[in-house]
């Protein structure tokens, strides 16, 4: 695995790497990807064979822009022009019916394929230059945090990735907003900082949200195994709303647990039992350094984690989802 501060001879490195079916990690505004040859099947099946990924999950293609739409879908409808001038490039993903040629190792065997314009200098540098379609997850282990710096990506994926183009750390720090326009009804598949609302104003139509993402804006600690663990840190976390964190903290430390707290509001005394990693207020800039804080505290051999829950607001949405899929337990 080779780290490289991107530069020109970088990037031509990456192409390279990449015309020969190798992989490249690289930066882009909400977290870093693992790229393949998006038409190349051997070089995607080293996606899925480095994350210890699912074969039928399927990954998104990013395209330099929305000229390249027609290279991969089959038909773009009026839907997908108006949120690709809207909002690309940018942090969201599209799904349309595929073309033929687009490999099914790319589409997790779907006929839809996903893709996304991404708003970062590099990725959008990368992407002119190799000319095609870059396949790309997240670049972490499978149900792991998402990294949102270079060096996250060489702990999490090592030599199983050939390059990682190190472009600083994400802007945003969640992954991208999907939705599905493969059938008559756009669908949205995962919430991200641009929100539902945003998309049904722009599209002016109805935006199905299925009930998988309407998930309750808790007010209780969730009981064990209610969700899939996904986005997750080693070290058992909790989320905890701020009316009950100092109580479950005092319950944590008569249970003689070492625990790493992530606040967003509430003052808490440190101890040398007690870490408290203290969080951004606005929303945006609590996206940014959450995985990375996440990744922080799980660095550091707590028997927990305890992360306070920000505000059940629409601007919080996918921040919430990423939060409460990361949690597991109770006490
Ligand atoms: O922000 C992002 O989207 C980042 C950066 C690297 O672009 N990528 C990312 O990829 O989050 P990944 O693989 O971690 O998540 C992609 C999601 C998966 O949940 C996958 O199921 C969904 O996109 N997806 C991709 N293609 C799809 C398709 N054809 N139909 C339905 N869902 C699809
Ligand atoms: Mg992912």
């Amino acid at each position: 695995m080779k780290l490289l501060a991107t530069n020109n001879s970088a990037i031509e490195q990456a192409v390279n790497l990449l015309n020969q079916g190798l992989l490249v990690a690289f930066p882009t505004e909400t977290v870093y990807g693992l790229g393949a040859d998006a038409s190349n099947p051997k070089a995607v099946a080293r996606i899925f064979t480095a994350k210890s990924r699912p074969a039928n999950h399927p990954l998104i293609v990013h395209i330099a822009d929305s000229a390249c739409l027609s290279d991969w879908a089959e038909e773009i409808p009026d839907a997908a022009l108006k949120l690709a001038e809207r909002f690309w490039p940018g942090p969201l993903a599209i799904i349309l019916n595929k073309k033929s040629h687009v490999p099914l190792a790319v589409t997790g065997g779907q006929q839809t394929v996903g893709l996304r314009v991404p708003n970062h200098p590099v990725a959008l540098q990368l992407l002119r230059e190799f000319g095609g379609g870059i396949a790309a997850p997240s670049a972490n282990r499978f149900c792991r945090i998402s990294p949102t710096q270079a060096q996250h990506v060489a702990e999490e994926l090592g030599d199983a990735v050939d390059l990682i183009l190190d472009g600083g750390a994400c802007q945003i720090g969640v992954e991208s907003t999907i939705v599905d326009l493969s059938a008559a009804t756009p669908r949205l598949l995962r919430h991200g900082q641009i929100t539902a609302l945003q998309i049904q104003e722009a599209l002016q139509t109805e935006l199905i949200i299925p009930d998988s993402l309407k998930h309750p804006q808790s007010e209780e600690i969730r009981a064990p195994g209610m969700m899939a663990v996904h986005y997750a840190p080693q070290t058992t976390t909790l989320l905890c709303p701020a009316e009950r964190l100092q109580n479950v903290i005092d319950r944590l430390i008569a249970e003689n647990k070492k625990i790493g707290v992530m606040t967003y509001q509430s003052v808490i005394t440190e101890t040398g039992k007690i870490k408290v990693l203290r969080m951004p207020e606005a929303v945006d800039t609590y996206a940014q350094y959450m995985y990375a804080s996440l990744r922080e505290l799980d660095h550091q051999q707590f028997d927990m984690i305890v992360v306070e829950q920000p505000p059940a607001t629409e601007a919080w949405r996918a921040i919430n989802d990423r939060l409460n899929k990361a949690t597991v337990a109770y006490l």
